[in-house]
């Protein structure tokens, strides 16, 4: 990884510290995937006693994973704070933090409700620069808008454990060899599909759903005879991690829109650490993301927990779902 993090991406070589924060992270990826894998052994499947910001029971490896972003994103100087989702305040690391620092926002185990049944999880990450020079006990400098990341990534622990990353010049797909421990470009250029006929939506929440995601989700079972005129597949995996990165390889359209459940919180997806860094890596594949209404990488954030409506994918898709929400 370290060779092609040295070539030249897009105009400009990457900064050191970057690529050591990048090597750090794929670090943290590599760890949390091997307590995953020995987490029956270890007996760290199942739940804490505790409870997240989010007001989610913790699973012990929530708090592992988390443990493990925080020690090793801690060795590079250059990073001011962490905004994790299992952890309630900005962990400023720099007591002066100085314009160009990094911020590293990061959900350190998504999808962790599939630990026990043994399917997919991930992690994701996202990177910004301090764009000035603030006082460290400022939890609002953190609230940068997406359109200002410098990196995103994630990593899916599935059958093999892979890690993609954009540097805003395209996305890239490595998978971790046994052995080696060496992650290896396995997936260059990853291009979403413009056109696709699956989508990924929690269909049991049907009837919280407002009318232009019924729309599109009936005009999509209504199959060859229906609007559509084509019939669609669907999936749905609980770990948006494994659900954008079955995007990535074959295209698709996912969907977690605000609902009549979870509207009081803004939606169910977090902005600043698992919207926004999937965004920038679905555009930067060329694909889409909105709320349905505005481009996500535009969203200032209010709060470095806020919730949005997300979709996203191949862009015919989040084009018509876009056009629904402006008919409505
Ligand atoms: P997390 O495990 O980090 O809390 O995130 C889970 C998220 C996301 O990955 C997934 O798409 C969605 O929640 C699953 O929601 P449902 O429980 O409604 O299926
Ligand atoms: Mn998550
Ligand atoms: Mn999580």
């Amino acid at each position: 990884m370290r060779e092609f993090l040295l070539s030249k991406q897009g105009q400009h070589p990457l900064d050191k510290d970057l690529i050591f924060l990048l090597e750090d992270i794929a670090t943290s990826c590599r760890v949390i995937s091997h307590q995953i894998r020995g987490g029956a052994f270890a007996g760290q499947l199942g739940a804490t006693d505790s409870t997240n910001v989010q007001g989610e029971t913790q699973k012990q490896l929530d708090v592992i994973a988390n443990e493990v972003f925080v020690r090793h994103c801690s060795n590079c100087n250059r990073v001011a704070a962490l905004v994790s989702e299992e952890v309630d305040e900005v962990y400023w690391l720099k007591a002066r933090p100085q314009p160009g620092d990094y911020l590293v926002y990061f959900d350190p185990l998504d999808g962790s409700s599939n630990l026990d049944v043994n399917l997919s999880v991930g992690s994701i990450f996202s990177i910004s620069q301090l764009p000035s020079a603030i006082d460290a006990s400022d939890d609002r400098s953190v609230l940068l808008a997406g359109s200002a990341q410098i990196c995103a990534g994630y990593s899916v622990y599935g059958p093999s454990t892979s890690l993609v990353i954009t540097t805003g010049s395209g996305v890239n797909g490595f998978t971790h060899q046994q052995g080696t421990g060496e992650f290896r470009l396995t997936f260059p250029d990853m291009v979403i599909p413009e056109t696709t006929s699956e989508f990924a939506i929690n269909a049991s929440r049907y009837t919280l759903w407002e009318p232009p995601v019924r729309r599109y989700y009936d005009e999509c079972i209504a199959g060859t005879n229906g609007p559509r005129g084509k019939t669609f597949n669907m999936r749905w995996t609980a770990s948006m991690v494994a659900e954008v990165h079955r995007i990535l390889t074959r295209g698709g359209v996912f969907l977690y829109p605000e609902d009549a459940g979870n509207a009081d919180a803004g939606g169910k997806l977090r902005l600043m650490y698992e919207a926004n860094p999937m965004a920038l890596i679905v555009e930067q594949a060329g694909g889409a993301a909105t709320t349905g209404s505005d481009r996500i990488l535009d969203l200032q954030p209010s709060s470095h927990h806020q919730r949005v409506p997300v979709i996203l994918g191949s862009r015919e898709e989040v084009d018509v779902l876009n056009r629904y929400h402006r008919d409505a």
